[in-house]
Order: C-alpha cells, then structure tokens, then sequence
C-alpha cells in the first residue's frame, strides 16, 4: 500500500488532493501548520500538525514509515504581500522547501510533485502559454516558485529527485459534493469574492481594470477546477512511478474568461444580482493568462472533468452556500 506525505494537505488545494487520494485507497500523512489550512478539511489519514521548518519534526515523521512520494502545497500565494514582504516568501517557499527536500533526500525519498504556477512566466510574450515559455517571474512570489523549480532540476542530477512542478493558472471550484472548499483568510480571489458578494457576505466586488486589451476591457484569466488539479497531481505521481523524468507542466484549460464574465456567469449560477465596483488596475496582472496544456494531457494523460466555467463556479457556489450555512443553491 503507497504512503504519500501531503505538505500543505490542510489547505484549499491539499486538502482536495487528500480526499482523492482516499478515494484511491492510499495512505496519508498531512504535514500542516494550519497557519492558512484548517484541521476539519483533512477527510482522509493522518494530521501532523507542525512547520516545514522544524526539521526535527520532519525527521521523525520521515522516519515513522517509508514514504513513496512527497506533494507540496504549502506555500504562501498572495502576490501583493510577496512584494511588501519579500522575506515571509523567500523563507517559506524557498528556504523551507529546501528543508523538506534536504529531509526527503536524507530519507531516501526520491518523488516529489510541487505546487508551482503562471506565475513563474510573468508578463506573456505569447499565449497561450506552453512550458517553453520564458521563465520571467516580475514578482517575488513567482520568483519563489521559479527558484524551487531550478533547484528541483538540481537535485535529480545530483541526488537522483525525481519530481514533477506542476504550474497552475487560476484555481476554483470546490468539491464536486461540498465536501471541500476555498478558505482563505483574507479572500483575494476572484471566484470566491464574487460569491460572497452574491451571498451577501460582501457589499460588492470590485473589478481591478476595465481598460485592457481584451474584448470587453477586463483581465482574462484560465480557471481551472481544483478536483481537475488534485486529478493532475494523481497523474503526476504515477508518471514519477512509472520512472518519468523531471519535467513541469501547465494546468488549466486553455479557455479564457474575463473578469466580466466570471461575473456574469455567478448571477446566472446564483440567480442574484451582484454589484459591481469599478477598480483601478491591481500592480503586476497581466491582461490575459491562458494556458496550453497540452503538454500535461499528452504525457500526463491528464483529462480535465470539470472545464466548463458554470460547473466551477456552481460547485464553489454549493461550497459557499454550506460555508455561510445558507441554503444549498
Ligand atoms: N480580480 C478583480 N477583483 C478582485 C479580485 C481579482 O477584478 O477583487 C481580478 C484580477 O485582477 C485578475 C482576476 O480577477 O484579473 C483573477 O484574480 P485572482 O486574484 O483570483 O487570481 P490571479 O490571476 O491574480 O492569481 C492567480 C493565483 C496566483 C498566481 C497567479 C498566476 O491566485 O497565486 O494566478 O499569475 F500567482
């Protein structure tokens, strides 16, 4: 029977990955500090309830059981605080990573899947964008994920890690069945503010930019739904199991929807109005982020479920609805 380490498996993306993983009948240990994930959406094995920077605590977990791959998702996400607090990012996502992968080599566990993202691109050059893009990150955030990413290539060659980073576009959606949903604190996605803002629970939301090259003026991003992401890690750890190299691959679904949009299909899923607040642009976004991820179906054998628009939002909306303790939608 596998035993996979979760990093990070209390949080929005983990805990998702957690759950699937329980559907497929491996064991699971969730190693979390619960700074941003929560204690009650691990469903499945396990919690050690400690920080990647104790290694102390990474060594008697390691050495509790022999692990057959490690997944990482605890990083820190929000792309504003990375420039305010440039040290909080390069100190978790970059030096605490080193850690666990310093642990996992010194433990003889030798796969790894990691969370990366659009982010490591920056401002595209074309779109949409494939994994041969250039990789020029213009924020910290991305600079961290860039930066775990050339170490990961390091340490196959010199250490024999095999790993897989897999880059995001825009997470959202919930479980299929309201199991699980985003919890940020604070929000700074677009699909959840939305929702509280159809639910109430917002005055508003506040679109950052209405003058972008795009057709109706606001940013246009790649959604992708957070159970098609956690099928993609699945997948990721059987290509590493089946002897694949280290490589990374985009994750999204090729479509673009604007900012307008995501609205628009909200109050069509909420059946609410939703008011809209005109922004100015928010620092560092990119007017449009699509991805080709053909690269992840080829190889990966990777097949999104869940690609539509409406089914994301309808499913972080049942999400939103037990989360509010409303009624179901
Ligand atoms: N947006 C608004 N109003 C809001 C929040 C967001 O108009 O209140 C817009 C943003 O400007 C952007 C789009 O909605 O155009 C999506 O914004 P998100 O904050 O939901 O997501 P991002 O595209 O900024 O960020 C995501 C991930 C990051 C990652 C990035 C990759 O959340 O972790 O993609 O570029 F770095």
């Amino acid at each position: 029977m596998q035993h996979i380490l979760v990093v990070g498996g209390a949080g929005y993306i983990g805990s998702h990955m957690v759950w699937l993983l329980g559907q497929r009948g491996i064991q699971v240990t969730t190693f979390d500090n619960l700074s941003g994930g929560h204690r009650d959406a691990v469903l499945h094995g396990e919690l050690v309830v400690g920080d990647m920077a104790d290694r102390a605590l990474l060594d008697r977990v390691l050495s509790s059981r022999h692990f057959d791959a490690v997944m990482h998702f605890a990083s820190y996400i929000q792309v504003g605080e990375s420039v305010t607090d440039p040290a909080k990012y390069y100190l978790n996502n970059v030096a605490n990573t080193i850690g666990l992968l310093n642990a996992m080599r010194d433990h003889g566990v030798a796969r790894f899947v990691f969370s990366s993202t659009a982010a490591v691109f920056g401002e595209p050059q074309y779109s949409p964008i494939d994994e041969r893009h250039p990789r020029q990150p213009i924020n910290p955030y991305g600079r961290t994920k860039w930066m775990v990413e050339q170490a990961l290539a390091d340490y196959d060659r010199a250490y024999g890690l095999k790993s897989v980073s897999l880059r995001y576009f825009n997470a959202a959606g919930a479980h299929p069945q309201g199991l699980l949903g985003e919890r940020h604190e604070p929000e700074t996605h677009l699909v959840p503010l939305v929702l509280q803002a159809a639910a109430g629970r917002r005055p508003h939301v506040t679109v950052f930019g209405r003058d972008y090259d795009t057709p109706d003026g606001t940013c246009v991003r790649d959604y992708i739904h957070v159970m098609d992401l956690a099928q993609a890690h699945w997948k990721a750890l059987d290509y590493l199991a089946r002897g694949g190299s280290t490589s990374a691959f985009n994750l999204g679904n090729g479509d673009g929807y604007s900012v307008q949009q995501v609205v628009d299909t909200a109050m069509a899923v909420t059946g609410r109005s939703i008011a809209v607040q005109e922004g100015p642009r928010r620092a560092g976004d990119p007017a449009r982020l699509v991805a080709d991820a053909s690269l992840a179906r080829n190889v990966l054998g990777w097949e999104p479920q869940y690609a539509d628009l409406t089914t994301i939002v309808r499913h972080a909306w049942q999400w939103e609805c037990r989360h509010a303790g409303g009624t179901w939608a």
